[in-house]
């Protein structure tokens, strides 16, 4: 209750306070701010996915412009050496307006990152977006295999049977590649599941299913039982380093980051950034008003 009435209030703060908070999850404004933050954990031998900030547009004219500040992204970040991917949410690029357009904005982004030889994450947003994004990565894959990922949530009713539909897509040699996580959106009961419980079930279901068909899998949670047990499986079906890594977010619980890292596991790091980091962290705790009380430890725990 408390943490949905501080959620909702979130927009009207002030900016400052919230930066406050949002200072530990965002790694800046600039694209200057987003290099130091993943040269910094290049130097820790962990891989970066970058994730330009601004997601709610509603014209073709800013869906346009998000498509260019990528591909400016991935040449800077390339050229200047940084280990890691990017990540793109489809409604930046104009999801919800035309998804053709959508379609074009994100394609030109993965033939930047075929260029470079990079690679490109979908992002997976709300349920109303699923059904499009599926279709999107089926269709970038089939024509750029190394070059192009989704993200599955594992709250998801529909999810097994995603993966069961995806794996019969032909792929010439080149696993699929997913980053599995929970789930973030508010979303109802007869989509999600909603017990953290079932929540976790479900999710390390997936993990197994993903790693008995030769999908690559990035193990995406800070959940620590989670990641222990999902060491186990990895362990119990001798499943290569090569065949996954750990994913987790920029400023959420690093110690654990490093004992995974330290016990030799690949791990990659969301690392967010831009201008738009007010509407991002208030529109993230409208979604997930839980993470609310998070807002309370950073400004008490600074
Ligand atoms: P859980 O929510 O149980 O968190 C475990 C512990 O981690 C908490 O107790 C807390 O200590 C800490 N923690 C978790 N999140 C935190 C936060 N934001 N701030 C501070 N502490 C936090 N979702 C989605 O729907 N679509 C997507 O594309 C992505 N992409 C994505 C990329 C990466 C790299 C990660 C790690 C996560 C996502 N997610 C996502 C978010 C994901 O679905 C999920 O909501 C969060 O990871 C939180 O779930 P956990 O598995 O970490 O467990």
């Amino acid at each position: 209750m408390l943490n949905k009435l501080l959620a909702n209030a979130l927009p009207y703060m002030p900016k400052k306070l919230i930066w406050i908070f949002s200072k530990r999850y965002i790694a800046g404004e600039t694209i200057e701010d987003g290099l130091k933050a993943s040269r910094e954990l290049n130097k820790q031998g962990i891989e970066v996915t970058v994730d330009l900030l601004g997601e709610f547009i509603s014209t073709i004219k800013e869906a346009e412009e998000n498509r260019n500040k990528y591909i400016e992204l991935i040449e800077r970040f390339t050229s200047e050496g940084i280990v890691g991917h990017f990540s793109v949410k489809p409604t930046s690029f104009g999801l919800l307006i035309d998804k053709d357009v959508c379609y074009s904005n994100i394609e030109a982004v993965v033939l930047k990152a075929v260029e470079k030889k990079t690679f490109i994450r979908i992002d997976m947003e709300d349920s109303q977006c699923v059904d499009d994004e599926l279709d999107m990565y089926r269709k970038l894959q089939q024509k750029y295999p190394a070059n192009v990922g989704l993200v599955i949530q594992a709250y998801l009713r529909r999810t097994k049977n995603d993966l069961m539909n995806m794996s019969t897509i032909h792929t010439n040699g080149n696993p699929l590649n997913f980053r599995l996580c929970k789930g973030i959106y508010v979303e109802p009961k007869n989509i999600a599941f909603k017990a953290p419980e079932e929540i976790r079930e479900h999710y390390l279901d997936d993990l197994r299913y993903m790693l008995d068909n030769n999908m690559y899998v990035g193990i995406a949670t800070h959940d620590k039982h989670q990641i222990d047990n999902a060491m186990n499986i990895i362990k119990e079906k001798n499943i290569d380093k090569t065949k996954y890594e750990f994913q987790m977010l920029y400023g959420v619980t690093p110690e654990l980051r490093s004992s995974i890292v330290k016990q030799g596991h690949k791990m990659r790091v969301y690392v967010p950034f831009g201008k738009d980091w007010f509407g991002y962290s208030t529109r993230r705790l409208k979604e997930n008003p839980k993470m609310a009380s998070h807002i309370v430890k950073a400004l008490f725990f600074r």
